[in-house]
């Protein structure tokens, strides 16, 4: 039992650690974006994404962003939140590439990471964050 005890300690010491990355509810999966950026993202998505998207990320005339296929999507191409941000400010809106703001992409690649449910956190989405490339979507 004492041993146990010793273990549940190390392991609380190390939560401590690493809950400066990672939220609370997830200490294995990297918490690159905030609660806010998530929101005002789905208010971009809304405006600029949707049309092709579909308004709950379930594909119409472009691929899903979220569920099986976007899953099988993101394996295939090991596609990473850096990669994620950099394709979709590159590419996006395929109509107008480039078209939004460095913040409006961020912002955007939050609220698609939060569909798909990956964790929220203190820090933000920035291009160079570095836990970004991290974060191995699946
Ligand atoms: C005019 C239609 C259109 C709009 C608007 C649009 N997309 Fe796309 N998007 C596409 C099409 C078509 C594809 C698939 C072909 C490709 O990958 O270029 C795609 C692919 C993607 C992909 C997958 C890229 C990959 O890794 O293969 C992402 C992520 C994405 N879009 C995000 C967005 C976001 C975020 C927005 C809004 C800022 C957006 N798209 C707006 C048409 C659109």
């Amino acid at each position: 039992m004492k041993k146990h005890c010793a273990l549940v300690a190390a392991a609380a010491g190390s939560l401590a650690l690493l809950s400066n990355f990672a939220s609370a509810e997830d200490t294995t999966t990297p918490a690159v974006y905030t609660a806010d950026q998530a929101s005002a993202g789905a208010a971009v998505y809304a405006q600029s994404c949707a049309v092709c998207h579909g308004s709950a990320l379930e594909g119409v005339a472009a691929p899903a962003l979220t569920g099986d296929a976007f899953h099988e999507m993101a394996q295939a191409q090991q596609l990473t939140a850096a990669t994620l941000l950099s394709v979709t400010a590159q590419t996006m809106p395929q109509s107008n590439p480039g078209t939004l703001t460095p913040e409006q992409y961020n912002q955007v690649t939050a609220y698609i990471l939060q569909q798909n449910g990956y964790p929220a956190g203190p820090a933000p989405l920035t291009q160079d964050a570095p836990l970004l490339k991290d974060l191995l979507l699946k």
